[in-house]
């Protein structure tokens, strides 16, 4: 019988994306339907979303929901089913889902969040017209509460619902005044340490911690680390009382938008038996960032430019990066003082060093399809998506050994290498020395071409497709549904 499940989630590609959740949300419907699981995606209806619905039909409504009049309008995520909550007072804003155009958080994103959260228990249990689904799949704090919603709905014990929370990054955890909790429309016995309590808080991510019946990572090593206080982020002690409920699935890619061989964002697509070909693709990027031609390697960043990804440490080290031969093309943006002092070094190093600030779909492939390596210092990365665009193309990555990162890459370790199995390079903890001297290996493996090739096919060959976590998914599905 084919499984229905609902995947609620305030990102999916390609209707609105600020980072790698969105990639995966909108990779999942395909990933499953091999597994006779059909996966519907409820989204926020922001405008982005509503403006890519055509003639949608409303399938329910709300008069009120935490407040605000809502529909439910059903429409489609490429070949498969979606939902969108259309309830303007909450998510008819423009630009950032989280972020007012001054930068700083809405302040009722508890409440936007929680209507979210609260309808999708609604939907799952069935409303209107539409039919129910047989387990809710919840991403991330956005969506954390429709486990609690749908544990303390009135019917749960005649007819209870499962859940999955995936944690995509445990450093977001919506923690909110404990006033806002009266609003949530949950019940008074909620507000527990089993519940929606933190530390005196109001904790949406808790909701889905403590409440879903099973809780996911994106990669089996951050499924690991966040038993740890360095990693945990305060859930620690949560994560570990959750035993065997937690585990980790590894993140997979689109290989179809993201396939050097047909991607039409590139001046010259190739496969692992044509790697000369990236060299038209390399000329063009240095020509875009306005860098000189080198002996050195052409290294890229395309990332948020944050604490987590290492990009503060990035910036003490491009001195070095420069010095050893190398150049270096970054996109991305962030924290302000990162993007200034990237301006800084750009200036510092004309030729060597290209900075664009902003989002840009095209030019990361052309990124991928054209850098000599890929460069991902996080502190902390729970899987990482931009080292698997890399592998698929023969862009090297030099990645933190932390997370989903320590999954992916395997090191250019004298074994490895004699092997003849490296994929890229991983270095220590994120501190200057660490990070240097990853930079200095990957400048001089890259003077070896013969070893440098054949860490690009090693890289290209490796299947990062969907296939195994597809099956992991529906297999955790169908541990849950009776
Ligand atoms: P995170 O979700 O933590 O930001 P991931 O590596 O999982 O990190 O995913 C980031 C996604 O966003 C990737 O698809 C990456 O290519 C994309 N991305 C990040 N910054 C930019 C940017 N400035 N322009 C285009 N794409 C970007
Ligand atoms: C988060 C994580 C990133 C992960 C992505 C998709 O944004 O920071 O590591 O790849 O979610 O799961």
């Amino acid at each position: 019988m084919t499984l229905q499940v609902l995947s609620v989630a305030s990102e999916a590609v390609p209707l609105i994306k600020t980072g790698g959740l969105a990639d995966v949300v909108g990779a999942l419907p395909a990933a499953l339907a091999p597994h006779d699981v059909e996966v519907t995606t409820l989204l926020p209806g922001y405008p982005s979303v509503l403006a890519a619905l055509d003639e949608a039909d409303a399938v329910h409504s709300w008069d009120r929901l935490l407040g605000e009049p809502a529909r439910l309008l059903a429409g489609q995520l490429g070949d498969h089913p979606l939902l969108v909550l259309d309830a303007p007072a909450h998510f008819e804003r423009e630009g950032d889902p989280y972020t007012a155009p001054s930068g700083s958080d809405w302040p009722d994103n508890w409440r936007r969040f929680c209507a979210l959260g609260q309808a999708a228990a609604q939907i799952a249990r069935g409303v209107g017209a539409a039919p129910g689904f047989d387990l809710v799949h919840a991403h991330d704090w956005q969506a954390a509460t429709a486990p609690a919603y749908l544990r303390f709905a009135s019917d749960a014990a005649e007819r209870p619902v499962p859940s999955v929370l995936t944690v995509h990054n445990m450093s977001f955890q919506g923690w909110f005044d404990p006033a806002v909790f009266a609003a949530t429309e949950l019940p008074g016995e909620a507000w527990s340490l089993d519940g929606v309590e933190h530390h005196g808080g109001f904790c949406m991510l808790k909701a889905g911690l403590a409440l879903a019946d099973a809780v996911s990572t994106v990669s089996p090593t951050y499924a690991a680390e966040i038993r740890s206080a360095e990693f945990g982020m305060g859930f620690e002690g949560l994560i570990r009382a959750r035993g065997d409920a937690v585990s980790g699935i590894l993140n997979g890619i689109d290989v179809t938008s993201w396939n050097p061989a047909d991607d039409a964002a590139l001046v010259s697509p190739y496969d692992a038996d044509h790697l000369s070909r990236r060299h038209d693709n390399k000329r063009a990027l240095e020509a875009e960032f306005g860098l000189e031609s080198g002996e050195g390697p052409l290294f890229v960043v395309i990332s948020r430019l944050t604490w987590q990804k290492g990009m503060d440490v990035l910036l003490e080290c491009l001195d070095h990066l420069v010095g050893n031969g190398g150049r270096l093309a970054l996109l991305g943006s962030g924290d302000g003082a990162i993007e200034a002092g990237l301006h800084e070094a750009a200036a510092r190093h004309p030729g060597r060093i290209g900075v664009r600030i902003g989002y840009d779909e095209a030019l990361s492939h052309r990124m991928q399809g054209g850098g000599d390596a890929i460069l991902v210092p996080s502190r902390f990365e729970p899987c990482g998506l931009t080292q698997l665009y890399g592998l698929a193309y023969g862009c090297v990555p030099v990645v933190a050994r932390t997370g989903g990162l320590a999954d992916t890459v395997i090191d250019a370790n004298p074994a490895a290498l004699a092997a003849g199995v490296a994929t890229g390079i991983q270095h220590g903890p994120v501190h200057y020395d660490e990070l240097c001297n990853a930079l200095t290996r990957a400048a001089s493996l890259y003077r070896q071409p013969e070893t440098w090739q054949h860490m690009q096919r090693n890289g290209m060959v490796c299947d990062f497709s969907w296939t195994a976590s597809g099956r992991a998914y529906a297999d955790l599905y169908r541990s849950l549904v009776r």
